[in-house]
Order: C-alpha cells, then structure tokens, then sequence
C-alpha cells in the first residue's frame, strides 16, 4: 500500500516536471507520434541557401499533383536547388525507407508583400513526377467557399522543433489537433496580420514551431481531411505561448494560382508569376 502511494507520487511528480510528458520528445510543442501512412501527403524540405554560408534548414510541404509540392513562400527564399531536395514518403526521417526528389523549379505567388507574410504560398516543380501509393498520396484541397472555424476537427503534421529543441532519432512524424481561431479574435491578437490568412487556437504548449512551416494545417469537411491552411509563421521569437496563435496561409483564396500551375503548367501565360529560377 505504501509502495502503491510511493510510486503514485513519483509518477505525479513525473508527469508534473513533464518527463512522461509528449512534451519532451515532441516537436510540434505538445503533439503526438503520428499514426504511420495517415498523412500521406507530407513532404519534407530539406534546404541549403545559395550563398556562401549554405545555412541549412528544414520545412514542411504536401503534395498536391504528381509533380508539384505546395509550401510556404519562406520556406523558399534563397535557396540552392543543387543542395535542396524534396523528401517523400518518409515517416521517420532518419530511416531509409523513403524517397529523394529534386527541385526543378519554384513558382512564387506574385510578391511576398511586405513584411507581414502577406501571400506566404509557393509551389515547387519537382525534377520528376511521384509514384502515388499507399503511403505517397496528393492532398485535397478544399473549394473556394468552404469555411472553416473553431468547431472544426483540424490537424498539423511535422518534423520540426520545439525552439531549440530537435526531434530526436528516428524523427517520427508529429500530429496535433488543433482548431481554428475566429477570424475576429485573430485579428485582435494581430491587428497587422495580412489578408488570406487564418490563425490557429492559442492553446498554451500546443503549437506550431520552427521546422514545422510550410507544413498543412487539414480539417475535416464530412468524410476526408482538405488542407485548409499552409504553416505560416509563429508570434515573433516563440512559440507555444497562450495568446500567441500560429498563423496560416487559407489555401482556399490561392485555389486559382495552385490550379494553374498544377493544371495548366504547359502554358507559357501560366508562369506569368513565375520567380527565382527561369521557368
Ligand atoms: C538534410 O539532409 C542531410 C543529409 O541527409 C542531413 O544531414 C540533415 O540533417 C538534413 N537536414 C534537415 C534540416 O532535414
Ligand atoms: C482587422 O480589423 C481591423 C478593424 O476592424 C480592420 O481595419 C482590418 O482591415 C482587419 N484586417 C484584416 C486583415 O482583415
């Protein structure tokens, strides 16, 4: 009975200092180990910047046709399609048992706007197109007026960090419900945030985070997930803070551009917005 109350209390004081806790081994602050071949459509960005100091680092995307991955607009910037690539298939990212793809080309969505993440949306061209299977599979996107809110059942998906804290081996795919924050909160909490954007339930310890954007944020719509959002950007310098909701790009107002480049690629007027590289 004493043992009983003795190893009750430790493993109260356990959970209290958080070392049984996902906290500890998770990267998406507060996630989970995602279920294997449930989010087929994440991708892992592997980037190393064109300039001299090649810095290095890591974003999410999905794919949404054969030969095109969608992602955030920064996750983009500067980078060297020689020393980047494009990891698909991949559960544990330190386990063999997935595909390398590379960048032929990154199509922007006209500017980047100014400062507040206005437009944070890419597309990136893969070098060959991907063999659908049971675990490699496009996302859907949801249609132009679907709406989303708080009652909505959403997940984010990634590989990435909590602050400075990496996933460790083997990196396993994190997931997370969350759900989304009305549009009038959101804008209250950031009166500068820019059009098209939706912004997550600010749950204390349960976030987005470095690594993570660029990744989708999917919701339910009746029986399949669409992808609703793009990982955007966190509060400024941190992330799991009450208050301090992660914002998305809303897929939804960018259904023109993804359409025509994903479908109507061979035209030449399609790459009218086209950046970076020549297309
Ligand atoms: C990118 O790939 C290299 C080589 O496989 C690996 O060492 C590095 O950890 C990866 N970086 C990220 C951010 O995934
Ligand atoms: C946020 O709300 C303010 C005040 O209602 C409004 O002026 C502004 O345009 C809104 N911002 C966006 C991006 O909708």
């Amino acid at each position: 009975m004493a043992f009983c109350k003795l190893l009750l209390t430790v493993l109260v004081l356990l959970h209290n200092s958080g070392l049984l806790g996902n906290e500890v081994r998770s990267s998406i602050i507060g996630a989970e180990d995602a279920k294997k071949e449930s989010w087929p459509w994440m991708v892992h960005l592997n980037m190393t910047s064109h300039d001299s100091k090649m810095v290095k680092w890591g974003c999410g995307g999905t794919i949404v046709a054969k030969q095109w991955v969608l992602t955030s607009a920064q996750c983009v910037a500067n980078y060297d399609y020689r020393r980047s690539f494009v990891v698909v298939g991949a559960y544990q990212l330190q386990k063999a048992a997935h595909r390398y793809m590379g960048i032929a080309n990154i199509v922007q969505y006209r500017d980047l706007g100014n400062s507040n993440y206005e437009n944070d949306i890419a597309l990136i061209k893969l070098k060959k197109p991907i063999t659908f299977s049971k675990d490699v599979a496009p996302v859907a996107l949801p249609d132009k007026d679907d709406t989303f809110g708080p009652s909505s059942e959403c997940w984010i998906t990634g590989w990435g960090e909590v602050g400075n804290v990496p996933l460790p081996f083997p990196k396993t795919l994190q997931q997370l419900r969350i759900s989304i924050m009305s549009w009038s909160t959101c804008n209250k909490t950031y009166p500068q945030i820019a059009h098209n954007t939706l912004c997550g339930a600010s749950r204390k310890g349960r976030d987005a985070c470095k690594g993570n954007y660029g990744g989708p944020l999917v919701c339910r719509k009746r029986e399949k997930l669409v992808q609703v959002g793009i990982m955007s950007h966190g509060s400024p310098g941190s992330c799991g803070l009450a208050n301090h909701p992660s914002v998305y790009t809303e897929v939804a107002k960018y259904l023109t551009f993804i359409n025509d480049y994903v479908h109507l690629s061979e035209k030449p007027s399609a790459f009218l917005y086209c950046k970076v590289t020549a297309c």
